[in-house]
């Protein structure tokens, strides 16, 4: 079993495929029985190096989805290839037919690839308005719908999923939001190398991946090193808003944050918020729902800078 197919929560389109999505190559190398600690960082800081590489080749060359050269980068930053733990697992997913035509027509203008090269001005990017991250919006109705909902705030929304991602752009072309735009990549580069400092009006973290096995405990978002560098791109007063459906998550989110120096509960009482009314139902949550599962919202407030 793969750990994609063990991690219950994966998107799934409901739409018929057309097309198939651009995806990390597997590897396939053998590994070195039992390497000693330092042939394993040499080994690391080479794969990371050629990942490194790789990605910087497919930038130059100008790698896209589509033959003629437009739409998402497969795997901007290299992430993909990267040997670090991260909270997303590379899979080949189908676009359909309504999606690829989205990207084709809007990735230029509406998407961004997270290639870490640069720091965005998001002021210019949103015409101004203040700027919400949410990472992890699945196929995107939720954020379509709260796009809708508050023009006067521009969502950025990242995800590695190219079907999602043609579904959101559809999404806000059908219903003229201009308040929208789309990252392709790994959200932790977006923070670290393309944000500036306090430059995030709220973060948004709807039901991430869960996780479920002990084993894969590591891979969840939402930990003490994952806030600390969300804590340094939000603006003081800013929110952070996490929900999950998962009991075991749920207590680990409140347990980092009522940690955490840079963050205070907005709940007197220290514990979970009511479902804010601007948050819609969303994909996952419903399959959640379905299940029995309780939801959870965290709503955390960074805390004004020290001194
Ligand atoms: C369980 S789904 C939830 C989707 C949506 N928020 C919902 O509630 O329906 C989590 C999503 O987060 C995305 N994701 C996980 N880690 C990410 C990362 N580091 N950067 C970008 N997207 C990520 C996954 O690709 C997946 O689409």
């Amino acid at each position: 079993m793969s750990e994609n197919s063990e991690n219950p929560t994966m998107p799934q389109s409901p739409e018929q495929p057309a097309a198939p999505a651009p995806a990390a190559p597997q590897r396939t190398a053998e590994q070195p029985e039992a390497p000693g600690p330092s042939q394993t960082a040499a080994r690391r800081t080479a794969e990371q190096a050629a990942a490194q590489e790789r990605a910087a080749r497919m930038h130059a060359r100008g790698l896209r989805m589509f033959p003629d050269g437009t739409g998402p980068s497969p795997d901007p930053a290299g992430s993909h290839f990267e040997r670090r733990i991260r909270s997303f697992q590379p899979r080949r997913s189908r676009v359909t037919t309504g999606q690829a035509e989205a990207l084709k027509k809007w990735w230029p203008t509406r998407g961004l690839d997270i290639d870490g090269q640069r720091v965005l001005d998001l002021g210019e990017m949103f015409g101004g308005l203040p700027v919400v991250l949410e990472i992890g919006f699945g196929m995107g109705e939720a954020t379509a719908q709260m796009a809708a909902d508050d023009p006067a705030t521009g969502i950025l929304a990242v995800d590695v999923h190219t079907p999602g991602q043609g579904n959101l752009l559809g999404l806000a072309e059908r219903n003229g939001l201009s308040n929208v735009r789309v990252a392709n990549g790994d959200a932790i580069i977006l923070l670290r190398e393309m944000l500036a400092p306090d430059s995030l009006a709220g973060l948004r973290v709807y039901f991430p991946d869960p996780w479920p096995k002990a084993r894969h405990h590591k891979r969840r978002l939402v930990q003490p090193e994952f806030l600390s560098l969300a804590a340094s791109r939000l603006a003081p007063g800013a929110v952070l808003h996490c929900a999950t459906d998962w009991e075991n998550y749920a207590e680990q989110m409140l347990e980092v944050l009522t940690a955490h120096p840079d963050f205070e509960n907005t709940q007197k009482d220290g514990g979970y918020a009511p479902r804010p009314a601007f948050r819609p139902l969303t994909r996952f949550e419903g399959q959640g729902l379905d299940k029995g599962h309780a939801v959870h919202d965290l709503l955390f407030r960074r805390v004004p800078h020290a001194g």
